[in-house]
């Protein structure tokens, strides 16, 4: 549909619903435990199995045998479906690694079983009786080994890109950095495990599951059961987080699937605690080469961004360069991405791939240059702005505001106060504060909706996109109410059903916006159908007060749906923006920390976040993924890390417990300001993204803080005390 009306004909502009702060209408239901999760989706009079995975014990190789006769004896066991028995399979469009079948073994806990047993605790104990023989292969598991035999991707990963001649400019630069950065292996270790129910009738297959992106799974589970997707009835309604690692089909789906058939009962199959780390997806460690040139007076002329990373055969690159393409000026520049194979579990997308770990590195390289410079690193930030695309000139932003960002926040955290690094103490505290600019880009997918007005005057919105505890619901309500001018309480929102039609789901930030923008084009269908229906000229009709006006005639909504309701359906999609625009979102992060003198212990006491991310749909539900996000690159500063076993080839600390995430502890003080604006290149919504630009840059400002409260620049995260010592 089109959207390029002017502004006072859209009805969002109002923002009389949209862009209130409206607390989130799931909120009850989840805070009272009445939403129910993938797992706990019960029916009294289903009789659920429950199913157990194996994973398996070496990370690259052959099952050579298994014997499952005593898992199959044991107590309560119904079923014992194993990968070679299952035989190869083709594997879902989005999955690198195969989920389950065959004898191949790709990494570390790949599914290689799934037991069935009447309760939980007899599938577990069953599951430990099944004996595996392997023929071990040697594998590649340190990406410092393996990095001079990495690889240009296809050119479909886009691995470089250059403008000028960076090699010269950087030689003669009167001020020059190269440094080497690393960022760990991470975990999305989410709330919620990855759980599936499967019930087959015939040939029909349920499941009840917690994904990111409906459609995706639907179609990749069609796949890897080599059954026809019309059969997949896919549910998702609640989900205790995703941040990437529910993007694409997992194993749990695939193993009730198969557990369900063997058993013929209702399956249920949730991914232990300890098996997920290394048999689902994690973020790729990193290794990132920066060189910088600039003028005494602070202009970079020369910058120059490589990365490595490693995958599986026929992965792809943590494009941790991406942000280096478009957030800073310089005439001459440079960036490469080189992927190495590696036989660890699946990397992909977590949350801001690529510009999370890019920035880590970007913006660390930025606070070091700006202090050889002697130039404080907000202004340095600010002399290199640039409202184009430095490597294409002749694209514009369609807005930024990364200027505006940092000056308000640096007055509104005091930056002033500032110190030299290593020149403010409190007891046995260094205090340091840290800046960094945020960026990731804005990305559009097509989305579709359905929306129905009833005879009761309510309005009900059907569409397969998720919440993943970032607040779609309540944003979705909002536009519809908004649309359809009636209060947030007359409209219902059903979503993550694959019966809805397709949307952009959860991810790349990009489901806020997306999603409420094909709210919006089915809203106008709606509306359409509505002055059709009452011969009203749709030029001048009003939506208002739960009534339809158009001159001097007004009806009410229930009315007009007459008593078998009016439907409007439809799907928006962007055209060639991005050739003629880049869209971004932009933001400064400001962080103060406390670094004990005599152990090294980094405590953050302080964190500021300025956005600018078009309209904010919901300055609650926004606030909350910001400060979520600020609080995710404090584990990324500190402590998140997986710990590669270089000789076996799997993640070891696989919990919690070994995998440390932040706590409330960890963060006593977050501030979230958004800049008011709108982008009216990137929807009728005219909102951007906001979920992911919130991680991105929070760790390097941490790290610049650190930097500034002690003098040890620490260029490896985390920033484990062991490094400041
Ligand atoms: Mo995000 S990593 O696209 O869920």
């Amino acid at each position: 549909m089109q959207f390029d009306r002017p502004a006072t004909t859209n009805p969002i502009d109002q923002l009389k619903v949209v862009g209130r702060p409206i607390p989130r209408i799931d909120g009850q239901l989840k805070t009272t435990g009445r939403a129910m999760y993938a797992y706990e989706w019960h029916d009294p009079t289903t009789p659920y199995a429950y199913g157990y995975p194996v994973g398996a014990a070496i990370a690259k190789g052959r099952i050579k045998s298994m014997d499952v006769s005593a898992a199959k004896r044991a107590p309560g066991v119904l079923a014992v479906v194993s990968a070679p028995e299952v035989g190869e399979r083709k594997k879902g469009r989005f999955n690198t690694a195969k989920l389950f079948g065959g004898d191949e073994v790709q990494h570390y806990h790949q599914a290689i079983a799934v037991v069935v047993a009447e309760t939980f605790e007899q599938a577990r104990a069953a599951a430990a009786l099944v004996k595996v023989d392997y023929a071990e292969e040697k594998g590649v598991f340190d990406l410092r080994e393996a990095m001079d035999s990495a690889v240009k991707p296809d050119e479909s990963q886009q691995p470089d890109s250059a403008a000028g001649d960076f090699e010269a400019a950087f030689r003669t630069a009167p001020i020059t950095l190269d440094e080497t950065y690393t960022t760990p292996d991470q975990s999305h270790a989410m709330m919620e495990p990855h759980a599936s129910i499967a019930a087959w009738n015939g040939e029909e297959l349920t499941v009840w599951t917690s994904s990111q992106m409906i459609d995706w799974w639907r179609s990749d589970l069609a796949t890897t059961l080599d059954i026809d997707k019309q059969k997949i009835h896919l549910m998702s309604p609640f989900i205790g987080g995703g941040f990437g690692g529910k993007l694409f089909l997992r194993a749990d789906a695939v193993l009730a699937a198969f557990g369900a058939k063997a058993a013929k009962r209702p399956v249920k199959v949730a991914l232990p605690r300890p098996l997920m780390m290394n048999n689902t997806t994690h973020r790729p460690a990193t290794i990132q080469r920066i060189r910088i040139g600039a003028e005494r007076d602070g202009k970079i002329t020369a910058i120059a961004h490589e990365s490595w990373s490693g995958d599986l055969p026929g992965g792809g690159l943590e494009t941790a360069v991406n942000q280096t393409r478009l957030l800073y000026a310089g005439a001459n520049r440079m960036t490469a991405m080189r992927l190495a194979t590696l036989h660890l579990p699946e990397g992909n997308a977590m949350r801001a791939p690529g510009e999370a770990p890019g920035l880590m590195a970007l913006e660390v390289a930025i606070d070091e240059m700006a202090e050889k410079l002697g130039i404080n690193p907000v202004e340095f930030r600010i002399i290199n702005d640039t409202q184009v695309d430095p490597e294409k000139p002749e694209r514009p932003f369609s807005h930024r505001d990364l200027v505006g960002c940092m000056k308000l926040g640096s007055e509104r955290f005091g930056w002033s106060a500032r110190g030299r690094p290593g020149s403010k103490r409190e007891g046995d505290w260094l205090i340091g504060m840290g800046v960094a600019a945020a960026f990731r880009n804005n990305l559009l997918l097509p989305s579709g909706a359905r929306v129905r007005l009833d005879r009761e005057g309510v309005v009900t919105v059907e569409t397969d996109m998720t919440d993943i505890g970032t607040g779609s619901y309540t944003i979705i309500a909002q536009t519809a109410a908004e649309m359809m001018g009636v209060t947030v309480d007359k409209v219902g929102v059903h979503l993550g059903d694959s019966r809805f039609p397709i949307s952009a789901g959860s991810g790349g930030q990009f489901g806020g916006n997306c999603s409420t923008a094909g709210v919006y084009a089915a809203c106008v269908k709606l509306r359409e159908a509505v002055a059709q229906k009452l011969g009203f000229n749709s030029e001048d009709v009003v939506f208002e007060n739960g009534e339809v006006r158009s001159g001097n005639r007004s009806v009410p909504l229930a009315e007009a749906a007459g008593p078998d309701g009016l439907v409007g359906e439809d799907t928006i999609q962007w055209g060639e923006l991005s050739e003629t625009h880049q869209q971004s979102t932009f933001g400064a992060h400001f962080v103060e920390v406390a670094v004990d003198v005599a152990t090294g212990e980094s405590r953050i006491r302080r964190m500021l976040a300025v956005c600018a991310a078009g309209r904010i749909l919901n300055p609650i539900t926004a606030r909350s993924q910001v400060i979520g996000a600020m609080t995710m690159g404090a584990g990324g500063a500190l402590s998140e890390e997986l710990a590669v076993d270089i000789r076996r080839g799997l993640f070891v600390n696989h919990d919690l417990a070994g995998y440390e995430v932040p706590v409330h502890a960890d963060i006593p003080h977050q501030e979230v300001i958004f800049m008011d604006e709108t982008d009216p290149m990137s929807s009728p919504m005219k909102a951007k993204g906001v979920g992911e630009l919130g991680l991105c840059g929070v760790s390097a400002a941490i790290a610049n803080a650190i930097y500034n409260a002690t003098g040890v620049r620490v260029r490896h995260y985390p920033i484990t005390l062991d490094k400041l010592i």
